[in-house]
């Protein structure tokens, strides 16, 4: 990667820098996001190790008391976002906060800026003080999304997969009924309308977000009634993934209690994930849970199990041949739903569009499974974006163009994280 790329991700995620967290974008994205801040961190531990690390401790000064981890933390108000806290019924948290989570890759993220920190000391310490909330964060995951212990955790909003209106959850969406009251979305004086979801799907994710606030946040009442149920393939992989780098940080530095629990929770969803293979399609499916029907889609979410070391070696074998047609035909990297789908499009946020992060989790794990040239092609693929584009927040997978937010930090992230090895 060219030195002027790199300051350029570097000036990024400085400018996007609100002491102590890093929001995704101004404007769009006030605040700060799990998942982005997760990956944030990786391109922060190429600046200022000590500023990757408080991105971290930052995050998890919003955990609830139940183990939860929000998907936003409200550390301001920002009248450029809708709902914020007060839609959410968060506010009474330390951190004023959504209720619902994001895919779990903090613990992944963590185990890299442990192996690669040189300040070992700053890293014990601040790993022993993580250590007891990210076993915390999974064992929510575990219990309050699995209460039936089938080995398959659950996710109640599409906004849950941070892949929001990937065409996966169009079908579970639909029988959700629509708000009856009227709201002013803000992301449209951001970003064209062409680049983001439409009206019906957005009344039916504020129906979601009231209906949690309604009640309570009662989990057994949500898991008993909440109308949307999805076993989302992305967040199961993600936690699998992240559960093996919580197990090997828990060697390295005294757990908080016994984690057989979380050994025995890994083992019933290696027993579970079978019954999402599908043979048609060459890769693991969504499910949604209330119509018992798989999501027949095939998103960048649906071969992730590759992460988790989920798959078989005949089916990774078939999802690496996926991969490989796939990326033939979105040359841009893969798009976040597979070109064949009637409902793609190529510059609709989660519905064509390229997300470098995603390709970058892909490509680590097609190389768990030695596919390291398939990894290093979708790097390529990545580094091409953007060369061309810049650092946006995803691009169109036809033309290359960057959509969405300018300036977005987990692209440059990824830039200093991935592209620049
Ligand atoms: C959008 C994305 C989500 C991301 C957030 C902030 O909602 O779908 O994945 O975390 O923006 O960047």
């Amino acid at each position: 990667m060219s030195a002027t790329l790199r300051q350029a991700a570097a000036e990024i995620l400085r400018k996007n820098d609100r002491s102590g967290y890093t929001v995704p974008t101004h404007g769009l994205y006030p605040f700060q996001w799990s998942w982005d801040s997760a990956i944030t961190a990786l391109g922060w531990l190429k600046l200022d190790e000590t500023r990757a690390w408080q991105e971290c401790e930052t995050m998890f000064r919003g955990q609830w008391a139940n183990g939860m981890l929000p998907h936003i933390l409200f550390h301001k108000n920002a009248a450029s976002y809708f709902p914020g806290p007060d839609v959410w019924g968060g506010e009474s948290h330390p951190v004023p906060s959504s209720a619902i989570s994001q895919p779990p890759v903090w613990a992944t993220a963590v185990r890299i800026l442990y192996n690669s920190a040189a300040d070992r000391s700053l890293a014990d310490r601040v790993l022993r003080d993580l250590l007891p909330k990210l076993v915390a964060y999974h064992r929510w995951w575990y219990r309050e999304r699995d209460p039936e212990g089938t080995g398959l955790v659950c996710s109640y909003h599409p906004w849950e997969s941070g892949m929001d209106n990937s065409p996966a959850w169009d079908q579970p969406l639909s029988n959700v009924p629509e708000v009856d009251w009227t709201y002013h979305r803000r992301d449209l004086s951001h970003v064209d309308s062409d680049q983001r979801p439409k009206k019906p799907e957005y009344d039916r994710y504020l129906f979601l977000v009231d209906f949690y606030k309604r009640h309570e946040f009662n989990s057994r009442y949500i898991y008993e009634h909440c109308p949307y149920k999805v076993l989302d393939i992305g967040i199961i992989s993600t936690l699998h993934r992240a559960s093996q780098d919580l197990l090997h940080l828990c060697e390295l530095a005294n757990p908080p209690d016994d984690v057989t629990d979380i050994d025995m929770y890994m083992a019933r969803t290696g027993d579970a994930i079978g019954t999402l293979w599908s043979e048609q399609s060459r890769c693991f499916l969504s499910h949604d849970v209330l119509t018992n029907e798989p999501l027949d889609e095939i998103t960048t979410a649906t071969v992730l199990p590759l992460l988790g070391g989920l798959a078989s070696e005949e089916q990774a074998e078939a999802m690496a041949a996926l991969i490989r047609d796939w990326i033939d035909a979105t040359p841009f990297a893969l798009s976040s739903t597979h070109p064949s789908s009637p409902r793609y499009e190529s510059q609709r946020y989660w519905r064509g569009p390229v997300w470098l992060h995603i390709n970058w989790l892909i490509a680590l794990g097609l190389e768990r499974y030695g596919k390291q040239e398939l990894a290093v092609k979708l790097r390529e693929a990545a580094r091409d974006c953007v060369l061309s584009a810049g650092l946006w927040e995803y691009f169109d997978a036809e033309s290359g163009a960057g959509c969405g937010g300018d300036d977005f930090s987990w692209t440059a992230a990824i830039a200093l994280h991935w592209l620049d090895a």
